[in-house]
């Protein structure tokens, strides 16, 4: 069962980065589900680092775009996804070193981050991508 779901609200006119945008939410499911099911430590050791893999290739297509178009909100922007990164990584590595669990707080603190960065900061790159003509594939 979902706990987190897309909206319209999310819909940031980009095919591409849209599809990314909602893959997370499912890969946020995933990993949601295999902690609710009580799966053993390797299921979500393997379902963190795709979430982990995903978002670092995710921001990457959003910051390759920024740069092909020289956008001027590029470093705002990408120290954005850097700090979010860090934190990610930070707490990838507590839970592999058994120091932190996973928890439905930790996923919904990476879902409130995502959908605060989707409407305040993606929906402006859209703009300027959609302005600039340029494609974000
Ligand atoms: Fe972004």
């Amino acid at each position: 069962m979902p706990i987190f779901f897309w909206n319209d609200n999310l819909n940031v006119k980009n095919r591409s980065i849209d599809s990314d945008h909602q893959h997370l939410v499912e890969l946020l499911n995933v990993v949601y589900d295999a902690m609710n099911q009580g799966k053993g430590p390797e299921v979500l050791e393997s379902v963190l680092e795709e979430l982990v893999q995903y978002t670092q290739a995710h921001f990457k297509r959003e910051e390759d775009a920024m740069q092909r178009m020289h956008y001027e909100g590029f470093a705002a922007h990408k120290e954005e996804h850097d700090k979010l990164t860090e934190k990610v990584l930070a707490m990838q590595r507590k839970f592999l070193a058994g120091e932190v669990k996973l928890s439905v707080d930790l996923l919904q603190f990476l879902f409130d981050w995502l959908f605060e960065h989707i409407i305040k900061i993606d929906t402006q790159l859209a703009q300027a991508i959609k302005e600039a003509k340029l494609d974000a594939e």
